[in-house]
């Protein structure tokens, strides 16, 4: 094979109507899809013979580590640095179909708006808090079990995979209101995102921080950000999550874990109180 095609769904800018366009690409040996869009870029010619601005998407590990590479590759949401052309084509003989993640806002062409999964580890308080940066020597021992099952979580790279395929995580689709600020819509956003589902990466970092021997001492907070609305009481467990991290998270286990965390921490509070 000396050449395939790459259809690629494409935005100009946020909330402008969508259109294909598509390209024919030469075939080199071990080509990835991030190095397919890089032959885009260097000739952006449509396999109809015309000009058009180069394709825009976003990358930077290059190694499944970062998730900013994250979009639907023939249907299926996935990272395009590890994603070979070869392996596609034998799906999908001589085309590859390449389309923005669904839940995000595109930015432009495949780039999308990841805030929101940022935002969703910060309600959460996904981080172990410290109190100053000198050495203060070594930390409470963990046991080799907790090192495993911690490590597991820790491999997260925020991608979006899990809330691409969830039911319950919903696209937010604001409009800029007449007279609306810029920051006036930034902020609106961020409030209706708050409110919304905060997915299943976020309730698996709650497992790996409260499980931290340090992080340990805000698992109560974590676990009221995690019963508050948009909280995991949403989850519908279809499992649609599980099936769809790239780095296999036992995402299923750190939700029933964080259900039984959660009816703990409510039942505990209510009698507290
Ligand atoms: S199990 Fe919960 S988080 Fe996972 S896909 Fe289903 S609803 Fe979403
Ligand atoms: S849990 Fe898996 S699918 Fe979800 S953001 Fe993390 S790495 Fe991606
Ligand atoms: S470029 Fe980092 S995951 Fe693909």
């Amino acid at each position: 094979m000396q050449h395939f095609l790459v259809r690629v769904l494409r935005q100009d800018e946020p909330g402008r109507p969508n259109y294909w366009d598509e390209f024919r690409v030469e075939h080199e040996s071990d080509m990835n899809v991030i190095s397919a869009l890089q032959k885009i870029a260097e000739t952006p010619v449509t396999s109809q013979g015309r000009d058009v601005s180069p394709v825009v998407w976003e990358c930077n590990c290059l190694e499944e580590v970062c998730g900013s590479c994250t979009m639907l590759i023939n249907g299926r949401v996935r990272q395009a640095c590890s994603a070979l052309v070869d392996n596609l084509l034998g799906d999908q003989p001589e085309a590859i179909e390449l389309r923005p993640m669904t839940k995000f806002p595109v930015v432009r062409d495949l780039m999308v708006d990841r805030a929101r999964i940022f935002a969703s580890l910060e309600k959460v308080k996904a981080w172990v808090p410290v109190d100053n940066y000198h050495d203060m020597g070594p930390g409470p021992r963990q046991s080799q079990e907790q090192q495993e099952a911690a490590y597991k979580y820790s491999q997260c790279m925020s991608c979006g995979c899990c809330l691409e395929a969830c039911p319950q995580f919903l696209k937010i689709e604001l409009k800029i209101e007449p007279g609306e600020t810029q920051e006036q819509f930034h902020a609106r956003q961020r409030e209706a995102a708050d409110r919304s589902f905060v997915g299943a990466h976020a309730i698996a970092q709650v497992d790996l921080f409260n499980m931290n021997p340090i992080g340990a001492m805000m698992a109560g907070e974590r676990l009221d950000a995690l019963t508050a609305e948009g909280g995991i009481q949403l989850c519908g467990n279809a499992q649609n999550c599980v099936k769809v991290c790239p780095k296999g998270l036992p995402l299923t286990t750190a939700i029933a874990r964080g259900g039984r965390a959660a009816t703990i921490h409510s039942l505990k509070s209510l009698f507290d109180r």
